[in-house]
């Protein structure tokens, strides 16, 4: 079993003093290559913060990451490159939203493969594909601005699985699905997983989804325990 993911002792303080939030606590993870992980927990418990720190996003205050056998983060040092870093390896679902709002669906996914070098021609036509598997085809050429909520969620896992990255994760892809888009979402994220073996960690508000994945954590004011 190839380790995807290590997160160790990781901690994570918003602000300073009487005003500081305590959102992650001593967390320790570790995802196999091609597991399918549900991350559980009240709101406000930290699961949007587990998912930043670990994509690269925010820095931890204390604790280490590694990915793939590399460092990233510990012992206060940031080893590697990482926006190439992340760039090249994750794929992220934001739980709002991120498109950009002057380019339209299709190319809201193709630039992510054009900044990775790919050709726009390829990039482009691997974005209709996708956009086309999640249902939102017919919407291409639309700005978000134009799409519904769910048809902005469709589009931004398009783009966060247009990479093929070997680690997606996913903060509330499918709240704004409705029971069958959700599951075409979900059913996407698995086969990332079974097929191409990416580690994928999903945060879901939705017991109902729980029974398909390969483990589930919880959190609770930021920590982090195991089991359904
Ligand atoms: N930028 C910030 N500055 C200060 N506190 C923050 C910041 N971002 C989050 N927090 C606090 O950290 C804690 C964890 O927030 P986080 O967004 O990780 O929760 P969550 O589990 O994702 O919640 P939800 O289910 O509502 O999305 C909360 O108490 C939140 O208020
Ligand atoms: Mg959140």
């Amino acid at each position: 079993m190839t380790e995807a993911l290590r997160v160790s002792g990781l901690s994570k303080v918003y602000g300073e003093g009487a005003l500081a939030v305590h959102a992650l606590a001593d967390v320790d993870l570790s995802v196999a290559a091609g597991e399918l992980v549900a991350l559980l927990g009240p709101s406000g418990s930290g699961k949007s913060t587990l998912l930043f720190c670990i994509s690269l996003i925010l820095e931890p205050t204390a604790g280490k990451i590694a990915m793939f056998g590399e460092p990233i983060h510990g012992g206060g040092r940031t080893v590697v490159d990482v926006r190439r870093f992340r760039r090249e390896n994750i794929g992220f679902v934001f739980q709002h939203q991120n498109l950009i709002p002057f380019l339209s669906a299709r190319d809201n996914v193709a630039i992510v493969l054009e900044l990775a070098g790919g050709r726009a021609r390829a990039a482009r036509h691997r974005a209709l594909d996708l956009l086309e598997e999640l249902g939102v085809g017919h919407r291409a050429h639309d700005l978000p601005a134009n799409l519904s909520g769910g048809e902005q969620q469709r589009v931004a896992i398009a783009r966060a699985l247009a990479n093929s990255p070997r680690l997606v994760l996913a903060d509330e892809p499918t709240a704004a699905l409705d029971t069958e888009r959700g599951q075409v979402a979900m059913e996407m994220l698995r086969r990332i997983s079974r097929e191409r073996g990416a580690a994928v960690v999903t945060v879901t508000h939705d017991e109902r989804m729980i029974s398909g994945f390969d483990s589930v954590y919880r959190l609770h004011d930021g920590r982090l325990r195991s089991g359904a």
